[in-house]
């Protein structure tokens, strides 16, 4: 079976067509990687020389300027889990050794939460933390991408997502093969999802993220205290689900799910509208008929979950955290515009509060993003706010495919996709030393002076 496009969010596919946006001549594709080439060897040779002729006098004592309020304990961050034990894995029989047990969706599994439970008390280590413990899903096709600068803008979205969980102390699963040969496009997720649950006893939430959603608040935790009574969160609008009924009230591209017995029996019945099963085609009916907006006849996931909290709802509605109050995430094309004022009034806040603007390493950054915290009080959250977006989805633009939705030209795709790589890993460079001064050079950075941007 010729495998389509995986994993891309839903959108009206027939309503795209390929007009080639982002199309390069394999010449410029050449002559970049050659440029790039060049560039490393030079790079090479700079270290080469630096290190041959450097010099053995030990450097002056630091300047360290007049001294500033730094970040402690008494910010309210805590201490992020170290003391792994990532070697122990008692003889002692559990759930991975019982024969009936299995990852495919087939194998029904029962007692999850209990068999959890059991395998964190052999690994004690796993212990500590483990009720605000994430693991990042994402995943994308395992052929090249059709359009040109597919597979590159795949890996910048993917290395968004590595600098997230790398700053947060997230792990991260990148799978790119369906792990059900029949749930393709935007039902691969859901045996993704389920086998990383198995992978990751030590988790208690997989939280599931499109290839095309990128995270633009680097210093943004998810609220999981809020979550506490909750086993699936996902963007929406309660009025548009509950009133609207529309496929668009909520967006599966994103959500948490917590690693529990529900959730296995929620995926059990959610997946029971897919492509591997015979009632597809029933379904995609069914759904129809449900959400009139719903604008292809097969049978999606998105509009599934709409159809379970409209019909189902006492079975797994009051489970479901329908979170709308910040970017869970949000659609691009009402983010991008926004950024650039956004920038202005971080970089004012900043010029006023020294400690914000300290240099600091990378591990640490969780409690600078603690510091902001009194600094954002008055910016709000979500739409018209001036708080930094925190998940940026690029829904229709379909980075992989290139069939973009016809509302937008390929071309206002690309832009947005630039800019927003650019203004995440702007917050990245930062302790790294660097800044892309325009967000539309992805190429180009400039050294930070020390003390910016006072
Ligand atoms: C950005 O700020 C300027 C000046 O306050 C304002 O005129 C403009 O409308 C803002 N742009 C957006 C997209 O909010
Ligand atoms: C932030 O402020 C510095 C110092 O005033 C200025 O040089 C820089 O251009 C500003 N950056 C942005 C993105 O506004």
């Amino acid at each position: 079976m010729k495998s389509p496009e995986v994993y891309e969010s839903q959108f009206p596919a027939q309503m795209a067509r390929n007009n080639g946006w982002g199309r390069r001549s394999s010449f410029t594709i050449a002559s970049d990687a050659f440029i790039f080439f060049s560039g490393a060897v030079a790079a090479l040779l700079l270290v080469w020389t630096f290190s041959t002729f450097s010099n053995p006098q030990p450097p002056p004592p630091p300047d360290f300027g007049p001294p500033i309020p730094s970040v402690s304990d008494d910010v309210g961050c805590t201490a992020s889990f170290t003391g792994l034990n990532l070697l122990h894995d008692p003889p002692d029989p559990n759930f991975y050794d019982d024969l009936t047990f299995g990852y495919t969706l087939d194998k029904p599994i029962k007692n999850w939460d209990e068999k959890r439970t059991e395998w964190l008390k052999q690994h004690p280590s796993f212990g500590p933390g483990s009720e605000d413990r994430v693991v990042v899903i994402s995943g994308s096709q395992s052929g090249p991408c059709s359009n040109p600068i597919g597979d590159h803008l795949l890996l910048r979205f993917f290395k968004n997502k590595v600098d997230y969980c790398r700053i947060h102390g997230y792990d991260i699963f990148y799978n790119n093969v369906l792990l059900h040969p029949q749930m393709h496009t935007f039902w691969a997720k859901i045996p993704a999802v389920r086998a990383a649950m198995l992978a990751h006893p030590e988790s208690e939430w997989i939280w599931w993220v499109d290839s095309d959603a990128a995270f633009t608040d680097m210093d943004f935790k998810l609220p999981l205290q809020r979550y506490k009574n909750h086993n699936f969160v996902v963007h929406g609008w309660p009025k548009l689900i509950y009133e609207k009924k529309s496929w668009t009230s909520l967006n599966a591209g994103v959500f948490l799910i917590r690693n529990s017995q529900w959730a296995l029996d929620f995926m059990d019945v959610w997946s029971g509208m897919g492509p591997q099963t015979p009632d597809y085609k029933k379904w995609g009916e069914i759904l129809r008929e449900t959400c009139k907006d719903k604008a292809f006849p097969e049978s999606d996931d998105q509009t599934g979950l709409v159809y379970l909290l409209l019909k189902e709802k006492e079975k797994w509605g009051n489970k479901i955290y329908v979170e709308g109050e910040y970017y869970f995430e949000g659609y691009w094309l009402e983010i991008v515009e926004t950024l650039e004022n956004i920038t202005a009034k971080y970089n004012n806040t900043e010029r006023g509060v020294r400690s914000l603007r300290r240099r600091h390493a990378e591990k640490v950054s969780e409690g600078y993003s603690a510091l902001w915290e009194p600094y954002l009080k008055d910016a709000g959250y979500g739409k018209f706010s001036w708080r930094r977006p925190f998940i940026t989805h690029f829904t229709g633009c379909q980075p992989c495919s290139g069939q973009h939705n016809q509302m937008y030209s390929g071309q206002s795709c690309w832009d947005a996709m630039q800019k927003v790589l650019n203004y995440a890993d702007n917050q990245v460079l930062r302790n790294y030393g660097f800044v892309h001064r325009d967000l539309l050079d992805s190429a180009s950075v400039s050294p930070l002076p020390f003390d910016y941007p006072a």
